[in-house]
């Protein structure tokens, strides 16, 4: 099985609120279903949580009573975006189902306490994908906070038995400095913990889950000596599908693990 996260900045438009691009998101799942492969699919919350969640600082957990209705909202929103991710799904033949991580799982001071994952299980024992993403989640000590859906990434891969991890991004892949501002940028075709340390990130856009950086040392912490994590461009048409067909594409390839 394949695992695969479609980055908010592909199924939306990060800097808009609520712009869901239809389109793409089509051609993703058709690309999906035409490698013959089976995916468990994770998405990226784009401008149906991020937006909301700056403005009201739902990140750094309960400051003021003002936040209550945003932590309701931006729950509102991600659910709304998933059932629009699901039904493309639902539309090219992968049977789907969205599972709101914000109604299933808790954090502990921000870390994701995932004990009980029965229904998950079973549900892709039985071939109905479970599409988790990135949403609200109460917090035991913060009263409520923001889970990426990398770090579901990582919970699925310990999880199931997974081939490749995927993430698909609005970039060609991790550069040696920000190739929209240096004519001097280069692809990083293979990044492994001595490479990242020596890369300077940043963000450009308001994102409240850290960027590109925190991405890699996600992806590095679930490759391991048998499993490469790939992050590829979702914006080019046909790039992911021929990635998973096993072509070689432009991307970049997180090797070897964190430690
Ligand atoms: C963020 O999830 C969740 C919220 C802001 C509610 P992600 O970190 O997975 O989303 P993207 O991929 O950056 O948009």
């Amino acid at each position: 099985m394949i695992l695969i996260k479609l980055g908010g900045s592909v199924i939306t438009d990060k800097s808009q609120y609520r712009t869901f691009n239809k389109e793409r998101v089509a051609r993703l799942c058709s690309e999906i279903k035409e490698s013959g492969h089976k995916a468990l699919i994770v998405h990226g919350a784009g401008s149906f949580g991020h937006v909301l969640s700056k403005r009201h600082g739902i990140q750094n957990g309960y400051v003021s009573e003002e936040q209550i209705p945003a932590v309701a909202e931006v729950q509102y929103d991600v659910r709304d975006l998933s059932l629009m991710v699901v039904r493309e799904m639902l539309n090219v033949g992968i049977p789907a189902v969205s599972v709101p991580p914000g109604s299933c799982f808790v954090l502990d001071d921000g870390k994701l306490v995932a004990s009980d994952t029965e229904a998950i299980e079973r549900l892709a024992d039985a071939g109905v994908m479970p599409v988790l993403f990135g949403d609200v989640l109460m917090d035991r000590v913060k009263g409520f906070g923001i889970c990426s859906g990398d770090t579901f990434m990582e919970k699925l891969a310990e999880l199931f038995d997974i081939q490749k991890t995927v993430f698909v991004s609005d970039v060609d892949g991790l550069f040696t400095a920000d190739p929209k501002t240096d004519g001097n940028a280069e692809l990083i075709e293979v990044v492994d913990k001595n490479v990242l340390e020596n890369i300077k990130s940043k963000s450009d856009i308001d994102d409240v889950t850290g960027g590109i950086r925190f991405k890699m040392e996600a992806m590095l912490r679930m490759s391991t000596a048998d499993r490469d994590c790939v992050l590829v461009n979702g914006t080019v048409a046909g790039r992911l599908g021929a990635l998973l067909k096993g072509e070689t594409v432009i991307s970049t390839t997180a090797k070897g693990g964190i430690k």
